[in-house]
């Protein structure tokens, strides 16, 4: 690969394969990340890019993905985070976890840690897709897999707030090593998320005049593609939240240093790392 290489996950479908296209379109190399080895493919074959399979709810497949990109890839210049959803009903992943925990903040988590001595020599940017949701969390230490009072909003918004105090912890820690770290929110996207959901929010994201309410996975994507283009310091600031390609101010927890250092010394245990 010669190019800039940006890794895109979750790219198989909604706001992750319209980034990977856009990227294309610009002169990337994108590589492309799915669960869905057809929806993958297709992608991948579209943009003419590399793709791989990995399903986040297994940490061993998380593994073998960064073993995979780093014998595959020389250098990485961008990674976004973006594979998420919001579940359905209350699971356990193969590795014990609740579901949502696990897809959205523990696998982006362990991946870039596989990956950070390769994302620091490519002087990388870390772009994580978050979410306004994040503002209505609940997050405590004291159960983060929400063993009591879980329920799919509350599950997701709290780990769309992990995502942004990831963002954070992953500034201070690494920025003077060279990577660069942001997360977006990308609006209320007519994508597969929310699909399966039971209740009125199913109803609501299933529904035509729901979805006629809702920016297009195009229109998601152009923050994502703006970060993943752009150039630290020059165009955006390294640790912040964005929306709409600017930065905002994210929740009052999504700001707690504490709260940050915390969640990443946790998950890193969680994930079989050191702190
Ligand atoms: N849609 C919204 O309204 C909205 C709002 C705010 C934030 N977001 C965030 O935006 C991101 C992209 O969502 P989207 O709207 O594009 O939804 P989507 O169309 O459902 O796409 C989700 C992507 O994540 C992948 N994924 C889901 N579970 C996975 C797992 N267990 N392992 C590996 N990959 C997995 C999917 O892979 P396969 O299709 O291959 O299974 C797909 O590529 C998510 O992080 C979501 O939380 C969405």
């Amino acid at each position: 690969m010669s190019g800039r290489v940006v890794v895109v996950t979750g790219a198989s479908g909604g706001v992750g394969a319209a980034a990977a296209r856009e990227l294309a379109r610009q002169g990337d190399d994108v590589v492309v990340v799915g669960r869905n080895p057809r929806r993958t493919q297709q992608v991948a074959n579209e943009i003419k890019a590399q793709h791989f399979i990995c399903d986040y709810s297994d940490l061993d497949d998380v593994r073998r993905l960064a073993e995979d990109l780093r014998n595959n890839l020389d250098h990485i210049d961008v990674l976004a985070n973006n594979a998420g959803g919001v579940m359905p009903s209350r699971e356990l992943s193969l590795d014990g976890h609740e579901m949502t925990l696990q897809v959205n903040h523990l696998a982006p988590f362990l991946l870039t840690n596989l990956l950070v001595d390769m994302l620091e020599r490519s002087r990388a940017s870390v772009i994580t897709t978050s979410s306004v949701a994040h503002r209505t969390a609940r997050l405590t230490m004291r159960d983060p897999e929400l063993a009591r009072g879980w329920s799919p909003w509350r599950a997701y918004a709290n780990s769309k707030l992990m995502n942004i105090l990831f963002t954070r912890e992953l500034h201070k820690r690494y920025s003077l090593k060279g990577i660069s770290s942001a997360c977006f929110h990308p609006g209320i996207v007519a994508s597969s998320f929310a699909l399966d959901l039971p209740g009125p929010a199913g109803v609501f994201y299933r529904s035509r005049v729901g979805r006629s309410m809702m920016v297009s996975p195009e229109h998601a994507a152009k923050t994502l593609v703006f970060l993943a283009r752009g150039r630290p310091p020059r165009d955006w600031i390294s640790g912040l939240y964005y929306n709409d390609s600017e930065p905002v101010r994210p929740s009052r927890k999504a700001r707690n240093p504490r709260l940050a250092t915390q969640l990443w010394r946790m998950s890193a245990a969680m994930v079989g790392l050191p702190e």
